[in-house]
């Protein structure tokens, strides 16, 4: 009798946990890549990408110049300059061909500072008309336009820009 109730007692263990994983499996919707390595791209061919497929109609980035756009959409989203966390290759990846991934929080800021809500983001899905080349030659682009700051430390305390 105590065995069987054990038993059942270990039983349920199990279930509990195979339910556990199920659920953060479930909520865990992106699929980490581990072991994904694109070889290195070229700056410049990046920076004609990036023309090409009109980002900078929504996308300013400091010290580069792009050539004149007809229409201004609402909202223009800074991307790359200075800052304290340099956003890592795959986070630019992914900002590009998974763009509702993660929602920036600048845009955010944005959006709530005009009393907007935010669903999605408005930048289109390139996975049809990019081709892989020109992906990795855009990405190495972004990459390299990102800065890292020092942070700056006084007596102890931290000190930001
Ligand atoms: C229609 C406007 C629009 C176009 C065109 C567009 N984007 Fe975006 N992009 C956004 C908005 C708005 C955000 C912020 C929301 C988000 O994170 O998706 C964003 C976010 C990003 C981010 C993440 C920025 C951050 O700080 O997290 C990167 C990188 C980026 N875009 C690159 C590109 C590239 C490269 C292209 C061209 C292939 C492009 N975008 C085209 C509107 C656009």
């Amino acid at each position: 009798m105590s065995i069987n109730i054990r038993w059942k007692y270990a039983l349920s263990l199990v279930l509990f946990a195979c339910a556990l994983l199920t659920v953060s499996a479930c909520s865990e919707e992106a699929r980490p890549v581990k072991g994904f390595v694109l070889p290195e791209g070229d700056i410049a061919q990046g920076e004609q990408v990036f023309i090409d497929f009109n980002c900078h109609v929504c996308h300013t980035i400091p010290d580069v110049d792009f050539p004149a756009v007809e229409f201004t959409p609402p909202f223009v989203v800074p991307i790359g300059g200075e800052v304290y966390r340099v956003k890592n290759y795959g986070e630019l990846l992914t900002a590009v061909v998974n763009p509702d991934h993660i929602i920036s929080p600048k845009y955010i800021a944005m959006l709530e500072r005009a009393d907007r809500e935010v669903i999605i983001s408005p930048m289109p899905y390139y996975g049809e008309e990019m081709t892989v080349a020109e992906l990795i030659d855009l990405v190495e682009f972004l990459h390299s336009n990102y800065t890292r700051l020092q942070p700056q430390y006084y007596r102890g305390y931290y000190l930001t820009k």
